[in-house]
């Protein structure tokens, strides 16, 4: 038999389909450790506040002991709960009241499902972040390491794809890691709005029995505990925050993904993934496929999916709870498994590639020190935009002789213009490392800026 903690009023049953467009256990059980402590945190704030018995309160928190080793269990067995209830609230309250008897019909006193749902899903949601902090952390980690044992490497620097500059491997690794950083600060922002206690709302209006509500959200950990009984119940602006931040997070990590699958083509060389993290072709004896970071490019859309059809379900909603808020936890538990995986596999993939520096080097072609040639000229008191013009006249001569910038001859240099300087000079332009090495200012290419982000970074690691 069913049980089910509301119909008193009600003559029939709900109709099947109803309840199968209802029914919320297949989702939300997933917070049966959370709703067990939150359940716990209720009953002893309703002993501490003289509203349950000794007895009853001690035979609550046995109960629910019971009930979150055995509902543990059987998720463990059987990957889901066979229960006929329609949510994990009323499973635990029904198997509670066959290990605690009749005081588990105090429980409830003055809680509702809409507070109790709000604080689960908070309280798992703040779990899950540490762990996404977690796996962001070891991917930053793993993208210093390289950027500091490969940090002679060169390679092409691109923009619209098209050779632009060379730059440090390195340099490129923390471009990416940055933006990681970032993702873990705005995380850590959400926490302050997030680790507020929704529990003692009630359904919408507050607590009639007089209860401690800090006390009871110390209790369960939260920092805080919300303002309102009907922004308790009603407001799902964490989510919304953290739907967002992961679709930004997966965009950042599709950018590294979109990366890292060029470089691996035949066509640039640059990488090679492990075993580990390729695949193979089921005709194609040859092939090595990306597919991981390919799925974690893909996943990228599904997230800003799940964040853009939260935002449309919360769009005109009147105040306080409905039902359309039950979604929410599908979206933010599909958006976090997806967004782990995705973080582990990048971090796999970048872990274990190998980087071909020769390829890399060989990439690189004279055109691209066009830029170093000019400021060579601004050093000569020749003005920027003569100079661009300048160099791109040696370009014009170049293509027309059919040679590069280095292999041009040194008198076509001069009857372009003198300020070229003498064959020296113009040698020591086409040097990847010397060119590298002319971008030292903050947060350039060079040896010494690249290992100023490297301690930057390790500094801001180790003090997390
Ligand atoms: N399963 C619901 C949810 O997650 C819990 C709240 C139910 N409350 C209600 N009045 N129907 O949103």
């Amino acid at each position: 038999d069913r049980y089910q903690l509301w119909g008193g009023c009600f003559e029939e049953e709900p109709s099947a389909v109803l309840r199968r467009l209802n029914d919320s256990l297949s989702v939300d059980s997933r917070l049966y450790r959370e709703d067990v402590i939150g359940s716990k945190a209720w009953a002893r704030e309703l002993f501490r506040s003289g509203h349950l018995s000794k007895e009853d309160h001690d035979a609550l928190q046995s109960g629910l002991d019971k009930v979150v080793e055995e509902v543990g269990q059987d998720l463990s067995n059987h990957g889901r709960l066979r229960d006929p209830e329609e949510d994990i609230h009323s499973v635990v309250e029904r198997r509670l009241h066959s290990h605690a008897g009749d005081a588990a019909l105090r429980l409830h006193t003055a809680r509702s499902r809409n507070d109790q749902s709000a604080t689960d899903t908070r309280l798992w949601m703040l779990a899950s972040s540490y762990r996404l902090r977690n796996a962001l952390t070891d991917l930053i980690a793993v993208l210093v390491t390289r950027a500091e044992k490969e940090i002679h490497i060169i390679l092409p620097g691109y923009t619209h794809l098209q050779r632009a500059q060379p730059v440090r491997w390195s340099h490129f690794l923390l471009s990416h890691t940055w933006t990681f950083k970032d993702d873990v600060i705005r995380l850590e922002e959400q926490r302050k709005r997030l680790s507020r206690c929704p529990l003692g709302s009630g359904a919408l209006a507050g607590c009639a029995l007089a209860i401690d509500r800090s006390r009871l959200a110390q209790d369960l950990g939260f920092e805080d505990v919300t303002p309102n009984s009907m922004f308790s119940v009603g407001s799902r602006d964490h989510i919304v925050e953290f739907l967002n931040w992961s679709s930004l997070c997966s965009l950042h990590l599709s950018k590294l993904a979109e990366d890292l699958i060029i470089y691996s083509s035949q066509e640039f060389g640059f990488v090679r993934f492990s075993d580990q993290f390729s695949t193979g072709s089921s005709l194609m004896p040859q092939k090595r496929n990306p597919d991981g970071l390919e799925l974690v490019r893909g996943a990228a859309g599904l997230m800003l999916g799940n964040s853009v059809a939260f935002s449309c379900i919360l769009k005109g909603l009147p105040s306080t709870y409905n039902k359309d808020l039950q979604s929410d936890k599908e979206l933010i538990f599909t958006s976090y498994d997806k967004l782990l995986d995705c973080l582990k596999v990048a971090t796999g993939s970048v872990k274990t590639m190998e980087v071909n520096g020769e390829k890399a080097r060989t990439a690189l072609e004279p055109g691209m020190l066009a830029t170093d040639l000019a400021h060579a000229l601004v050093q000569r008191g020749v003005p920027f935009r003569r100079a661009h013009h300048l160099v791109g006249s040696a370009l014009r001569t170049a293509t027309a002789l059919g040679v590069d910038l280095q292999q041009m001859p040194h008198k076509e240099y001069l009857a372009i213009c003198p300020e070229f300087g003498s064959e020296e000079e113009l040698r020591a332009i086409f040097s990847w490392d010397a060119s590298v090495e002319k971008y030292s200012s903050a947060g350039g290419t060079s040896m010494s800026s690249v290992q100023q982000q490297i301690k930057d970074l390790n500094a801001w690691i180790n003090e997390t």
